[in-house]
Protein backbone atom coordinates (compact mmCIF):
# COMPACT_ATOMS: atom_id res chain seq x y z
CA UNK A 1 0.00 0.00 0.00
CA UNK A 2 1.25 3.52 -0.57
CA UNK A 3 1.70 5.85 2.42
CA UNK A 4 -1.58 7.24 1.56
CA UNK A 5 -3.90 4.42 2.47
CA UNK A 6 -7.37 3.91 0.32
CA UNK A 7 -9.86 5.62 1.99
CA UNK A 8 -12.99 3.35 2.48
CA UNK A 9 -16.40 4.16 0.09
CA UNK A 10 -19.41 5.12 2.30
CA UNK A 11 -20.87 1.89 4.02
CA UNK A 12 -24.28 1.28 2.48
CA UNK A 13 -25.48 -1.11 -0.02
CA UNK A 14 -26.05 0.77 -3.48
CA UNK A 15 -27.18 -2.25 -5.44
CA UNK A 16 -29.72 -0.85 -7.50
CA UNK A 17 -30.56 2.63 -8.20
CA UNK A 18 -34.78 2.46 -9.03
CA UNK A 19 -35.18 5.98 -11.20
CA UNK A 20 -38.16 7.60 -12.07
CA UNK A 21 -39.24 10.65 -13.20
CA UNK A 22 -40.49 13.23 -10.36
CA UNK A 23 -43.35 14.71 -13.07
CA UNK A 24 -45.02 11.36 -12.59
CA UNK A 25 -45.59 11.44 -8.87
CA UNK A 26 -48.22 8.31 -9.33
CA UNK A 27 -44.93 6.26 -9.61
CA UNK A 28 -43.81 7.42 -6.05
CA UNK A 29 -45.19 5.08 -3.86
CA UNK A 30 -43.97 2.10 -5.72
CA UNK A 31 -40.68 3.16 -6.41
CA UNK A 32 -40.77 3.25 -1.86
CA UNK A 33 -42.29 0.51 -2.10
CA UNK A 34 -39.34 -1.41 -4.54
CA UNK A 35 -36.60 -3.60 -3.55
CA UNK A 36 -34.02 -0.74 -5.06
CA UNK A 37 -31.37 0.38 -2.09
CA UNK A 38 -31.51 3.85 -3.58
CA UNK A 39 -34.00 5.59 -5.38
CA UNK A 40 -33.60 8.73 -7.71
CA UNK A 41 -36.25 11.19 -8.24
CA UNK A 42 -35.47 12.63 -11.70
CA UNK A 43 -35.73 16.40 -12.46
CA UNK A 44 -33.05 16.15 -15.74
CA UNK A 45 -33.90 14.18 -18.81
CA UNK A 46 -37.06 12.19 -18.26
CA UNK A 47 -38.85 15.56 -17.50
CA UNK A 48 -39.96 17.98 -20.52
CA UNK A 49 -38.57 21.58 -19.99
CA UNK A 50 -42.76 22.63 -19.60
CA UNK A 51 -42.44 20.27 -16.52
CA UNK A 52 -39.58 21.05 -14.73
CA UNK A 53 -41.27 23.25 -12.06
CA UNK A 54 -44.08 20.75 -11.18
CA UNK A 55 -41.56 18.33 -11.03
CA UNK A 56 -39.47 20.20 -8.89
CA UNK A 57 -42.50 20.79 -6.07
CA UNK A 58 -43.46 17.14 -6.84
CA UNK A 59 -39.58 15.98 -5.50
CA UNK A 60 -40.05 18.84 -2.24
CA UNK A 61 -43.29 17.37 -1.62
CA UNK A 62 -42.03 13.85 -1.65
CA UNK A 63 -39.01 14.27 0.65
CA UNK A 64 -41.47 15.32 3.32
CA UNK A 65 -44.93 13.36 2.40
CA UNK A 66 -43.50 9.76 1.06
CA UNK A 67 -42.27 6.72 3.45
CA UNK A 68 -39.08 5.88 1.84
CA UNK A 69 -38.73 3.15 4.66
CA UNK A 70 -34.70 2.62 4.91
CA UNK A 71 -33.73 3.62 1.51
CA UNK A 72 -30.99 5.88 -0.04
CA UNK A 73 -33.09 9.30 -1.49
CA UNK A 74 -31.63 11.14 -4.01
CA UNK A 75 -33.03 13.55 -6.33
CA UNK A 76 -31.19 13.99 -9.52
CA UNK A 77 -31.11 18.07 -10.59
CA UNK A 78 -30.96 19.76 -14.14
CA UNK A 79 -27.10 20.21 -15.48
CA UNK A 80 -24.78 23.27 -14.65
CA UNK A 81 -25.56 24.43 -18.20
CA UNK A 82 -29.44 24.62 -17.73
CA UNK A 83 -31.02 27.78 -16.38
CA UNK A 84 -33.11 25.18 -13.36
CA UNK A 85 -29.94 23.72 -11.41
CA UNK A 86 -29.98 25.98 -8.44
CA UNK A 87 -33.59 27.01 -8.05
CA UNK A 88 -33.66 22.55 -7.76
CA UNK A 89 -30.86 22.98 -5.33
CA UNK A 90 -32.53 25.72 -3.28
CA UNK A 91 -35.64 24.44 -3.33
CA UNK A 92 -34.92 20.84 -2.52
CA UNK A 93 -32.37 22.46 0.71
CA UNK A 94 -34.65 24.89 1.66
CA UNK A 95 -37.82 23.49 1.53
CA UNK A 96 -37.34 19.73 1.49
CA UNK A 97 -37.31 17.78 3.90
CA UNK A 98 -34.22 16.30 6.13
CA UNK A 99 -35.33 12.74 5.13
CA UNK A 100 -33.45 13.76 1.67
CA UNK A 101 -30.14 11.86 1.54
CA UNK A 102 -28.40 13.00 -1.59
CA UNK A 103 -28.59 15.58 -4.69
CA UNK A 104 -27.16 13.81 -8.04
CA UNK A 105 -25.53 16.24 -10.50
CA UNK A 106 -25.62 14.82 -14.04
CA UNK A 107 -22.81 16.17 -16.91
CA UNK A 108 -20.10 16.74 -14.52
CA UNK A 109 -17.23 17.88 -16.71
CA UNK A 110 -14.91 19.21 -13.97
CA UNK A 111 -14.03 19.67 -10.13
CA UNK A 112 -15.14 23.24 -10.37
CA UNK A 113 -18.90 22.13 -11.62
CA UNK A 114 -19.00 20.04 -7.99
CA UNK A 115 -17.44 23.32 -6.00
CA UNK A 116 -20.26 25.17 -7.54
CA UNK A 117 -22.69 23.05 -6.07
CA UNK A 118 -20.82 22.42 -2.76
CA UNK A 119 -20.78 26.00 -2.06
CA UNK A 120 -24.54 26.34 -3.24
CA UNK A 121 -25.76 24.23 -0.85
CA UNK A 122 -23.71 24.82 2.05
CA UNK A 123 -25.23 28.16 1.96
CA UNK A 124 -28.46 27.01 1.39
CA UNK A 125 -28.63 24.80 4.07
CA UNK A 126 -27.06 27.04 6.72
CA UNK A 127 -29.92 29.71 5.83
CA UNK A 128 -32.41 26.94 6.23
CA UNK A 129 -30.74 25.53 9.59
CA UNK A 130 -30.55 21.65 7.84
CA UNK A 131 -29.28 19.47 10.43
CA UNK A 132 -28.06 16.86 8.54
CA UNK A 133 -25.43 17.52 5.88
CA UNK A 134 -26.91 16.38 2.18
CA UNK A 135 -24.27 14.14 0.27
CA UNK A 136 -23.74 14.66 -3.48
CA UNK A 137 -23.45 11.67 -6.28
CA UNK A 138 -22.61 12.46 -9.84
CA UNK A 139 -22.69 11.25 -13.71
CA UNK A 140 -19.79 10.55 -15.16
CA UNK A 141 -21.35 11.64 -19.01
CA UNK A 142 -19.43 13.77 -21.26
CA UNK A 143 -16.31 13.26 -23.00
CA UNK A 144 -15.24 16.26 -20.08
CA UNK A 145 -16.57 14.23 -17.57
CA UNK A 146 -14.46 11.31 -18.46
CA UNK A 147 -11.04 12.88 -18.64
CA UNK A 148 -11.28 15.14 -15.49
CA UNK A 149 -12.89 11.92 -13.60
CA UNK A 150 -10.37 11.70 -11.34
CA UNK A 151 -10.45 15.58 -10.04
CA UNK A 152 -13.87 14.85 -10.23
CA UNK A 153 -14.01 12.20 -7.75
CA UNK A 154 -11.41 14.14 -5.18
CA UNK A 155 -13.73 17.55 -5.64
CA UNK A 156 -16.29 17.64 -2.35
CA UNK A 157 -16.10 15.63 1.33
CA UNK A 158 -20.19 15.20 -0.16
CA UNK A 159 -19.64 13.38 -2.62
CA UNK A 160 -20.37 9.79 -2.14
CA UNK A 161 -20.96 7.94 -5.71
CA UNK A 162 -20.47 7.97 -9.45
CA UNK A 163 -22.67 6.77 -12.00
CA UNK A 164 -21.58 6.28 -15.85
CA UNK A 165 -24.16 7.38 -18.01
CA UNK A 166 -23.66 5.45 -21.36
CA UNK A 167 -26.45 7.34 -23.45
CA UNK A 168 -25.03 10.83 -23.05
CA UNK A 169 -21.48 10.03 -22.80
CA UNK A 170 -21.84 7.75 -26.01
CA UNK A 171 -23.62 11.20 -27.50
CA UNK A 172 -20.56 13.19 -26.32
CA UNK A 173 -18.06 10.99 -27.63
CA UNK A 174 -19.51 11.36 -30.74
CA UNK A 175 -19.89 7.28 -30.55
CA UNK A 176 -21.65 5.66 -33.65
CA UNK A 177 -24.80 3.85 -31.12
CA UNK A 178 -28.25 4.86 -30.34
CA UNK A 179 -28.29 2.10 -27.67
CA UNK A 180 -27.90 2.93 -23.89
CA UNK A 181 -25.39 0.76 -22.49
CA UNK A 182 -24.55 -3.08 -23.55
CA UNK A 183 -23.09 -5.34 -26.26
CA UNK A 184 -22.67 -2.41 -29.27
CA UNK A 185 -23.31 -5.03 -32.65
CA UNK A 186 -20.41 -2.63 -34.95
CA UNK A 187 -17.71 -3.22 -31.82
CA UNK A 188 -16.36 -6.97 -32.77
CA UNK A 189 -13.37 -8.35 -33.18
CA UNK A 190 -12.90 -11.06 -35.83
CA UNK A 191 -11.22 -14.04 -35.47
CA UNK A 192 -11.03 -16.98 -38.24
CA UNK A 193 -14.20 -15.00 -40.06
CA UNK A 194 -16.43 -15.61 -36.25
CA UNK A 195 -16.98 -12.49 -34.67
CA UNK A 196 -16.53 -11.38 -30.95
CA UNK A 197 -18.28 -8.47 -29.24
CA UNK A 198 -15.88 -6.89 -26.82
CA UNK A 199 -16.74 -4.46 -24.03
CA UNK A 200 -17.22 -1.09 -25.38
CA UNK A 201 -17.73 0.91 -21.95
CA UNK A 202 -14.57 -1.04 -20.70
CA UNK A 203 -12.62 1.64 -20.22
CA UNK A 204 -14.78 4.52 -18.76
CA UNK A 205 -15.81 1.52 -16.26
CA UNK A 206 -12.12 1.27 -15.29
CA UNK A 207 -11.42 4.93 -15.49
CA UNK A 208 -14.35 5.71 -13.18
CA UNK A 209 -13.88 2.53 -10.76
CA UNK A 210 -10.09 3.62 -10.43
CA UNK A 211 -11.35 7.23 -9.43
CA UNK A 212 -13.61 6.35 -7.09
CA UNK A 213 -11.33 4.12 -5.33
CA UNK A 214 -8.76 6.38 -4.54
CA UNK A 215 -11.29 8.65 -2.99
CA UNK A 216 -13.43 6.81 -1.01
CA UNK A 217 -16.39 6.68 -3.68
CA UNK A 218 -18.89 4.37 -4.68
CA UNK A 219 -18.47 3.38 -8.50
CA UNK A 220 -22.50 2.66 -10.23
CA UNK A 221 -23.06 1.25 -13.21
CA UNK A 222 -25.96 3.59 -15.09
CA UNK A 223 -28.81 2.91 -17.05
CA UNK A 224 -29.28 -0.27 -18.98
CA UNK A 225 -32.34 0.85 -22.10
CA UNK A 226 -33.43 -2.35 -22.91
CA UNK A 227 -35.96 -3.44 -20.26
CA UNK A 228 -37.12 -6.02 -22.25
CA UNK A 229 -33.53 -7.02 -22.23
CA UNK A 230 -33.02 -9.76 -18.78
CA UNK A 231 -29.71 -11.18 -20.16
CA UNK A 232 -28.20 -8.27 -21.47
CA UNK A 233 -29.02 -6.52 -18.13
CA UNK A 234 -27.21 -9.49 -16.12
CA UNK A 235 -24.37 -9.41 -18.96
CA UNK A 236 -24.23 -5.55 -18.30
CA UNK A 237 -23.81 -5.89 -14.87
CA UNK A 238 -21.50 -8.41 -14.29
CA UNK A 239 -19.02 -6.91 -15.96
CA UNK A 240 -19.43 -3.74 -14.10
CA UNK A 241 -19.46 -6.45 -10.98
CA UNK A 242 -16.43 -7.85 -11.84
CA UNK A 243 -14.34 -4.59 -12.77
CA UNK A 244 -15.76 -3.29 -9.16
CA UNK A 245 -18.28 -1.25 -9.52
CA UNK A 246 -21.29 -2.22 -6.73
CA UNK A 247 -24.76 -1.43 -8.58
CA UNK A 248 -26.25 -0.33 -11.71
CA UNK A 249 -29.62 2.02 -12.26
CA UNK A 250 -32.97 0.37 -13.05
CA UNK A 251 -34.89 2.49 -15.15
CA UNK A 252 -38.10 0.13 -14.79
CA UNK A 253 -38.94 -2.10 -11.72
CA UNK A 254 -38.35 -5.43 -13.39
CA UNK A 255 -34.19 -4.23 -13.14
CA UNK A 256 -34.70 -3.96 -9.69
CA UNK A 257 -34.23 -7.77 -9.11
CA UNK A 258 -31.83 -8.15 -11.41
CA UNK A 259 -29.60 -5.80 -10.23
CA UNK A 260 -29.99 -7.27 -6.56
CA UNK A 261 -28.83 -10.47 -7.87
CA UNK A 262 -25.34 -9.76 -9.68
CA UNK A 263 -24.36 -6.99 -7.32
CA UNK A 264 -25.31 -9.26 -3.84
CA UNK A 265 -22.51 -11.68 -3.53
CA UNK A 266 -24.25 -15.73 -3.74
CA UNK A 267 -24.23 -17.98 -1.09
CA UNK A 268 -21.09 -19.65 -2.66
CA UNK A 269 -19.24 -16.64 -3.54
CA UNK A 270 -19.41 -15.76 0.55
CA UNK A 271 -18.46 -19.48 1.50
CA UNK A 272 -15.83 -19.59 -0.74
CA UNK A 273 -14.63 -16.00 0.49
CA UNK A 274 -14.61 -17.39 4.03
CA UNK A 275 -12.97 -20.44 3.66
CA UNK A 276 -10.12 -18.20 1.93
CA UNK A 277 -10.27 -16.78 4.94
CA UNK A 278 -9.84 -19.57 7.38
CA UNK A 279 -7.31 -20.70 5.07
CA UNK A 280 -5.01 -18.39 5.50
CA UNK A 281 -5.70 -17.88 9.14
CA UNK A 282 -4.49 -21.48 9.48
CA UNK A 283 -1.48 -20.31 7.02
CA UNK A 284 -0.86 -17.50 9.35
CA UNK A 285 -0.35 -19.22 11.98
CA UNK A 286 1.51 -22.10 10.54
CA UNK A 287 3.69 -19.14 9.79
CA UNK A 288 3.26 -18.68 6.31
CA UNK A 289 2.48 -16.03 3.73
CA UNK A 290 1.00 -17.97 0.81
CA UNK A 291 -1.28 -20.71 0.97
CA UNK A 292 -3.07 -23.50 -1.48
CA UNK A 293 -6.74 -23.29 -1.60
CA UNK A 294 -8.82 -26.27 -3.85
CA UNK A 295 -5.41 -26.53 -6.08
CA UNK A 296 -4.78 -22.82 -6.40
CA UNK A 297 -2.52 -20.17 -4.89
CA UNK A 298 -3.58 -17.86 -2.26
CA UNK A 299 -1.76 -15.43 -0.39
CA UNK A 300 -2.14 -12.17 1.62
CA UNK A 301 -3.64 -10.59 -1.42
CA UNK A 302 -6.56 -13.19 -1.10
CA UNK A 303 -7.50 -11.81 2.17
CA UNK A 304 -8.27 -8.32 0.90
CA UNK A 305 -10.11 -9.84 -2.10
CA UNK A 306 -12.30 -11.94 0.19
CA UNK A 307 -12.84 -9.43 3.04
CA UNK A 308 -14.30 -7.38 0.02
CA UNK A 309 -16.97 -10.09 -0.48
CA UNK A 310 -17.66 -10.11 3.01
CA UNK A 311 -17.84 -6.84 3.81
CA UNK A 312 -20.68 -6.06 0.50
CA UNK A 313 -22.77 -9.24 2.08
CA UNK A 314 -22.52 -7.38 5.45
CA UNK A 315 -23.74 -4.48 3.88
CA UNK A 316 -26.54 -5.85 2.18
CA UNK A 317 -27.47 -7.98 5.34
CA UNK A 318 -27.58 -5.08 7.48
CA UNK A 319 -30.30 -2.91 4.83
N1 LIG B 1 -40.61 3.06 -10.81
C1 LIG B 1 -41.61 2.36 -10.20
N2 LIG B 1 -42.63 1.82 -10.88
C2 LIG B 1 -42.65 1.98 -12.20
C3 LIG B 1 -41.66 2.69 -12.89
C4 LIG B 1 -40.59 3.25 -12.14
N3 LIG B 1 -39.61 3.94 -12.73
N4 LIG B 1 -41.93 2.67 -14.20
C5 LIG B 1 -43.07 1.98 -14.35
N5 LIG B 1 -43.52 1.57 -13.15
C6 LIG B 1 -44.72 0.78 -12.87
C7 LIG B 1 -45.91 1.21 -13.70
O1 LIG B 1 -46.62 2.23 -13.05
C8 LIG B 1 -46.68 -0.07 -13.80
O2 LIG B 1 -47.35 -0.29 -12.58
P1 LIG B 1 -48.76 -1.07 -12.51
O3 LIG B 1 -48.45 -2.49 -12.87
O4 LIG B 1 -49.19 -0.87 -11.08
O5 LIG B 1 -49.66 -0.37 -13.50
C9 LIG B 1 -45.59 -1.15 -13.90
O6 LIG B 1 -44.44 -0.55 -13.27
C10 LIG B 1 -45.26 -1.54 -15.32
O7 LIG B 1 -44.89 -0.37 -16.02
P2 LIG B 1 -44.89 -0.29 -17.63
O8 LIG B 1 -46.29 -0.12 -18.12
O9 LIG B 1 -44.11 -1.42 -18.17
O10 LIG B 1 -44.07 1.02 -17.86
P3 LIG B 1 -44.57 2.50 -18.22
O11 LIG B 1 -45.00 2.49 -19.66
O12 LIG B 1 -45.53 2.97 -17.20
O13 LIG B 1 -43.22 3.32 -18.08
C11 LIG B 1 -40.99 4.05 -18.59
C12 LIG B 1 -42.05 2.95 -18.80
C13 LIG B 1 -39.68 3.59 -19.19
C14 LIG B 1 -41.47 5.36 -19.25
C15 LIG B 1 -40.85 4.25 -17.05
O14 LIG B 1 -40.48 3.03 -16.49
C16 LIG B 1 -39.91 5.32 -16.64
O15 LIG B 1 -40.23 6.50 -16.66
N6 LIG B 1 -38.68 4.92 -16.18
C17 LIG B 1 -37.74 5.83 -15.60
C18 LIG B 1 -37.18 6.82 -16.59
C19 LIG B 1 -36.18 7.70 -15.93
O16 LIG B 1 -36.29 8.05 -14.78
N7 LIG B 1 -35.16 8.10 -16.69
C20 LIG B 1 -34.08 8.89 -16.13
C21 LIG B 1 -32.90 8.07 -15.83
S1 LIG B 1 -32.18 7.34 -17.26
MG1 LIG C 1 -27.81 11.64 -18.97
Amino acid sequence: MSFRLQPAPPARANRCQLFGPASRPALFAKMASAAADVVNLDLEDSVAPDEKAEARANAVAATRDVDWGGKTLSVRINGLDTPWWYQDVVALVEKGGERLDLIMVPKVGCAADLYAVDALVTAAERAAGRRKPLGLEVIIETAAGITHVAEIAAASPRLQAMSLGAADFAASMGMQTTGIGGTQENYYMLREGARHWPDPWHWATAAIVAACRTHGVLPVDGPFGDFSDDEGFRAQARRAATLGMVGKWAIHPRQVALANEVFTPSAAALAEAREILAAMEAARVAGQGAATYRGRLIDIASIRQAEGIVRQAGLVAAG
